[in-house]
């Protein structure tokens, strides 16, 4: 192939160096006004430090921490008796039996995988439920438990019929107020946990349920209430569900913590099958981030259960609607291992025991740490330690005492009190007790 080569002449040459010498100092004179400005003032001048979140704060201080003792007893999540993340048995069986089906990557649909929705609902309502059997429940895979009351906050914030007003314990998950707030519902209290005892204020909570607005939305932890660890017995829950009935309040169940109360899935969900077997038609959110440990991979549920199957359609319809502004769709491996375990009898029952694993060592650090701060000498009563369930134990120590606790002690907790008893091991018990003992003496 011949190339061409141009002879340009010297003149020309002549201009265009000139040229050049006038785009730089053009540019160069236009960079200098914009950094004058930059120094002068910037867009988000304005934007004022905002303070670290109250739980994931928590993690990110341990992290500087250099003490070789440190603990971190802020976010609820598993850890073993060594303290490390617990990956599942059941979920790297899982795993690999994906891997070896060689699946495409493609999106999900705007409501998630229909395998993962199916199995979610079942494992909340049971096989036998009515509304799954009628088609009544709307089910739409969500970004975890936050992500399914997010899209629960949005849903009934645009189509709630009733008092736009959402009712949360006293106290509750320190996410709940924002996420609510967020969506634009306005947020209220009820009394729950009685400071005096560690345990429930029953009567409180009944009181305040009668005095609330008809058609209120009430938020209840379905079981292991974070951050109190303090559940409603399977009476009061009957009695609740009788109330909330009569004075036409709607239900929305967060259901965080399926199996972690009791060790036992089924009958975790007790709560919200009373409210179903009751006639309840109610909201549900569900995480798969405790119960299999499936933290990062966001796989979560949203539930609400419909009067008929032409209703759910309508309501499936606005809630996808709903969903594709915010995120298109949802992430696909964290619930294809959920559909992988609960699909298949031999990988749930690993499971089931994989879940019961690890709320035993949870009920038998709760007995380590009371023992530790009794054979201490320590005199103040520390029974809620082994009455309070699931993951999270309120200590009912103050923000002094917390604030000592990780000072002095490199120990990390949220400022309410709340200890995660998944980060409590065999190994560091006693110098739990020990600094605990000393804050509160
Ligand atoms: C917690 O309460 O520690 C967990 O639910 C994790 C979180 O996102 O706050």
């Amino acid at each position: 192939m011949s190339r061409i080569l141009l002879k340009i002449p010297k003149v020309v040459l002549q201009q265009q160096k000139q040229q050049n010498v006038h785009l730089i100092n053009t540019t160069n004179a236009a960079n200098s006004k914009i950094n004058s400005t930059a120094a002068m003032s910037s867009w988000f001048q304005h934007v004022e430090m905002g303070p670290p979140d109250a739980i994931l704060g928590v993690t990110e201080a341990y992290k500087r921490d250099q003490n070789p003792n440190k603990i971190n007893l802020g976010v609820g999540a598993y850890r073993d008796d060594n303290g490390k993340p617990f990956v599942l048995p059941s979920v790297r069986k899982a795993e690999e039996r994906l891997i070896n089906k060689k699946l495409d990557k493609e999106y999900a649909p705007i409501a998630g995988l229909a395998d993962f929705t199916k199995h979610a609902i079942e494992l909340a309502l049971g096989n036998d439920s009515v509304n799954i059997k009628e088609k009544n429940n709307a089910t739409v895979q969500a970004i975890s438990g936050t992500g399914a009351l997010r899209v629960g906050a949005a849903f009934l914030n645009k189509y709630w019929n009733g008092n736009r007003e959402v009712y949360l314990p006293t106290p509750s998950w320190g996410n709940h107020t924002p996420i609510f707030q967020h969506a634009g519902l306005k947020v209220n209290k009820y009394t729950y946990y009685e400071p005096k005892t560690c345990g429930l204020n029953f009567k409180g909570m009944l009181d305040d349920i009668n005095k609330m607005p008809e058609k209120s939305i009430v938020m209840l932890h379905a079981c292991a209430h974070n951050p109190t660890g303090v559940d409603p017995t399977s009476e009061q829950w009957k009695e609740l569900s009788k109330v909330m009935k009569s004075r036409k309040l709607y239900p929305f169940f967060d259901m965080a913590y399926q199996g972690f109360a009791s060790g036992d899935v089924a009958r975790d969900a007790a709560a919200v099958r009373i409210f179903e077997n009751d006639g309840h038609n109610f909201v549900l959110s569900q995480s798969f981030a405790k119960n299999m440990g499936l933290y990062g991979e966001r796989a979560g549920a949203f539930t609400v259960i419909c009067s008929n199957k032409d209703e759910t359609d309508r309501v499936m319809s606005q809630i996808k609607i709903l969903i594709r502004p915010m995120y298109s769709n949802p992430p696909i491996h964290g619930a294809r291992i959920v559909s992988e375990i609960l699909g298949n009898d031999e990988l749930k029952t690993i499971w089931l025991n994989d879940v019961k694993g690890m709320a035993d060592r949870i009920i038998g650090v709760r007995q380590q740490l009371k023992d530790n701060l009794v054979k201490l000498g320590s005199t103040r009563p520390w029974d809620h330690i082994t009455n309070q369930i699931g993951m999270f134990c309120f200590t009912g120590m103050n923000a002094q005492n917390v604030e000592r606790l990780t000072k002095e002690f490199s120990i990390y907790l949220t400022k309410d009190g709340r200890i995660s008893m998944a980060g409590v091991t065999s190994k560091n018990v006693e110098y739990l007790a020990k600094g605990m003992h000393e804050v509160t003496k």
